[in-house]
């Protein structure tokens, strides 16, 4: 099967600038020949044109930044990612803040209305406008999905929602807002935080969320936001939290999911190379990219 990569250089949905630039960082540290020697038929589709941010407007009524913006730019990539999955091939997404996750889900979720996703995050992104600290849409994409926020983005595709709550499997999860709390408990949602991943360890994480969601689905979406792992090793990101999960346990993570073959999407977020050391984080995306398509040491 052809891998389709799609860059989305996107930063409206958050107010640090740079992380526009992981696309380009993240083909800068060899992405599709990492993935070409792996043996897969590679097609860079470039990016989705993404509203500069010296233009966009903040929609200072709704608590929405970059509402429209963010709005256009996912729309365009959830039509890009259908034209993907009619081709059959896998849609791989480079970010971009984590809002570009909204016109991914739409996009994918068209296909399979009973779709699974594994979002590995240090956040839960499950604000609406009215939840929000800081009314960046990035902390926003997983309630979208869910059906849950401002039409102008829960309608993208035109159909909500585009997934169910007991398809979903936070993992890394260290910092939630009390909305969030909230939503999760009353959705009922599976949530491995650091605590879980200590206590237990990671393969045992992976085996309970693979099993968990073979059970239900027959299709995963991997929304894997940088800020997952540990700062110290994945530095590069926008919003880090200290103690998050390591690059041996994240790597491991993606092997695991390649033996099980149930991902068949993935984006890899929140990539800043303006506050990266020297493009680690984005080395760091592609190994983890090359584990989820089944690199091995022997
Ligand atoms: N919970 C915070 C907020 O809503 C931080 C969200 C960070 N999200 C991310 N994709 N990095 O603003
Ligand atoms: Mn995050
Ligand atoms: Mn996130
Ligand atoms: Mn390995």
């Amino acid at each position: 099967k052809g891998i389709s990569i799609i860059g989305v250089p996107m930063d409206l949905g958050q107010t640090r600038r740079g992380v526009d630039m992981g696309p380009s960082a993240i083909r800068y540290a060899g992405v599709s020949e990492r993935l070409e020697n792996l043996g897969y038929v590679v097609h860079d589709e470039g990016d989705i044109r993404v509203e500069i941010k010296e233009r966009a407007q903040t929609d200072i009524d709704t608590n929405l930044k970059n509402l429209k913006a963010v709005a256009e730019g996912n729309e365009k990539l959830s039509e890009k990612i259908d034209e993907i999955i009619r081709l059959n091939r896998f849609p791989l997404v480079l970010g971009g803040d984590h809002s570009i996750a909204i016109g991914t889900l739409a996009g994918v979720a068209k296909h399979d209305g009973n779709l699974g996703v594994i979002w590995y995050d240090a956040h839960g992104d499950l604000n609406t406008a009215e939840t929000s600290p800081s009314g960046n849409i990035h902390g926003m994409p997983l309630a979208v999905s869910l059906g849950i926020g401002h039409p102008a983005l829960t309608n993208i595709g035109g159909y909500c929602p585009k997934v169910k709550p007991e398809n979903i499997v936070i993992i890394g999860a260290r910092s939630l807002d009390e909305g969030e709390r909230e939503l999760i408990k009353e959705k009922g949602i599976k949530v491995y935080t650091m605590h879980e991943i200590d206590r237990l360890g990671m393969t045992k994480i992976m085996e309970e969320t693979i099993a968990y969601l073979k059970e239900r689905t027959n299709s995963v979406h991997l929304s894997l936001d940088l800020d997952g792992l540990d700062p110290a090793e994945a530095p590069g990101v926008g919003t880090p939290v200290a103690g998050g999960i390591s690059y041996r346990e994240s790597h491991l993570a993606m092997e695991m999911l390649f033996d099980a073959s149930i991902i068949t999407s993935a984006e890899f977020v929140e990539i800043n190379p303006i506050l990266d050391e020297r493009n680690k984080t984005a080395a760091v995306a592609v190994a983890l990219m090359s584990s989820l398509f089944g690199d091995k040491l022997l």
